[in-house]
């Protein structure tokens, strides 16, 4: 039976990034026979010039009925004065919450070819192999809001974070059933020397720690997981946080890895699951034909893998980006003197190549 994927291109280098991934996806399905069917959808400010909203009904419903999405990425500045309910990003927003994706899987692994280009010393990166399991629908990011008001003469806003113990013992679970499946550990992010959410955060993953003996649990501050990220990334397995923490601490842990281009993720729940490139719609390299398609085509291995349950097609597709950085394929977010420049399409027929 044919299997359906819904590709969600976006906004600014999101086309360029879905093409390279697609393609890449025939490539595999050629060689392995995976059957696999493609539907586009509009979602972001590509959407809102269309239709007047971020994410068609028609978007979102398709998402439901698929075996998986692949979502480039949303935004820009040319909607930064759209109406805060109607900018692009609540796109991804409102897929995570149409779909209940509860739970963001962000693997870095530091590919031994790309050892020398992290911002870091090659002797702290060198094994790097960690996930942040971010959870995705819950906190500050969803929590009610006031825009503007006036109190006591000035304006201001806020924004309510909250959480509740199933929110946190469902996305605690997945990561220790992660964890079980690594290297046994998990190191819970809270800044719970501040905030009640945190402490609640802090006692909910104790308790359902208690159910699994077998793997190791330490907390943090979020604050000095910042620092530890960049002093001893080595020390990771998995990493359990809350939404806004998982956001800031995976683009700095994408980085470890070289560049922010390179970083997969995949978002499970509910329903169907989503895949895409932690980083953006990059406005500020859109179009030119030289963004790193790697973290999309990455991100493409993984609804394989995890969806499609296809997991020879998914390592092919990690072990042909492995060997085009081997060889010294370089998008210019990586590229060094002594090694061979390529642009997206370029990059991506060098991938096909070596599926
Ligand atoms: P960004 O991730 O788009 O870009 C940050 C920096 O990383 C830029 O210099 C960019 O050129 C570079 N970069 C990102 N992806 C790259 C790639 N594949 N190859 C090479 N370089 C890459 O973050 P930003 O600039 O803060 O945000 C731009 C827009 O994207 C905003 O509207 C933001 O809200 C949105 N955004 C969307 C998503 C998403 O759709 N999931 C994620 C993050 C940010
Ligand atoms: C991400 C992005 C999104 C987030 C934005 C675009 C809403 O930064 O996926 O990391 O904050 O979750
Ligand atoms: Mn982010």
């Amino acid at each position: 039976m044919a299997k359906k994927i819904v590709v969600i291109p976006g906004d600014g280098i999101g086309k360029e990034i879905t093409d390279s991934a697609v393609a890449v996806l025939k490539k595999a399905d050629e060689k392995y026979g995976l059957g696999l069917e493609y539907e586009y959808h509009d979602a972001g400010g590509t959407a809102y010039d269309k239709f007047g909203v971020p994410l068609p009904e028609t978007t979102l419903e398709a998402c439901k009925a698929a075996d998986g999405v692949l979502f480039g990425a949303v935004g820009g500045d040319k909607w930064d004065n759209v109406e805060p309910s109607l900018r692009p990003e609540k796109a991804i927003l409102g897929l995570r919450k149409g779909l209940g994706l509860y739970a963001n899987l962000r693997p870095v692994k530091v590919a031994d070819a790309l050892v020398e280009y992290s911002p870091l010393k090659p002797e702290l990166v060198r094994g790097v192999d960690l996930v942040i399991v971010r959870e995705l629908v819950g906190g500050i990011y969803f929590g009610d809001r006031c825009e503007s008001e006036i109190k006591d003469g000035h304006e201001r806003a806020w924004d309510l974070e909250n959480y509740s113990v199933p929110e946190v013992e469902r996305i605690t679970k997945l990561a220790f059933e992660t964890a079980k499946l690594r290297r046994g550990k998990v190191t819970s992010v809270d800044k719970a020397n501040v905030l009640a959410t945190s402490r609640l955060w802090r006692r909910t993953v104790a308790k359902v720690a208690e159910g699994y003996p077998d793997v190791e649990l330490g907390n943090l501050y979020v604050d000095n997981c910042a620092m530890q990220l960049a002093v001893r990334p080595t020390q990771f397995d998995v990493i359990v946080t809350g939404n806004l923490f998982g956001d800031i601490l995976s683009d700095e842990a994408a980085v470890v890895g070289g560049s922010i281009g390179m970083m997969p993720s995949a978002s499970i729940g509910e329903c169907t699951s989503l895949y895409e490139p932690i980083h953006g719609s990059a406005p500020d390299i859109a179009g030119k034909g030289i963004a790193n398609p790697m973290g999309t085509v990455l991100s493409a291995a993984m609804l394989l893998r995890y969806s499609l349950h296809e997991e020879e097609a998914a390592r092919a597709i990690e072990k042909a980006v492995d060997k085009t950085l081997e060889d010294g394929f370089r998008t210019p977010d990586l590229w060094k003197e002594g090694f061979t420049k390529v642009g997206t399409e370029e990059a991506t027929k060098v991938i096909c190549d070596r599926v």
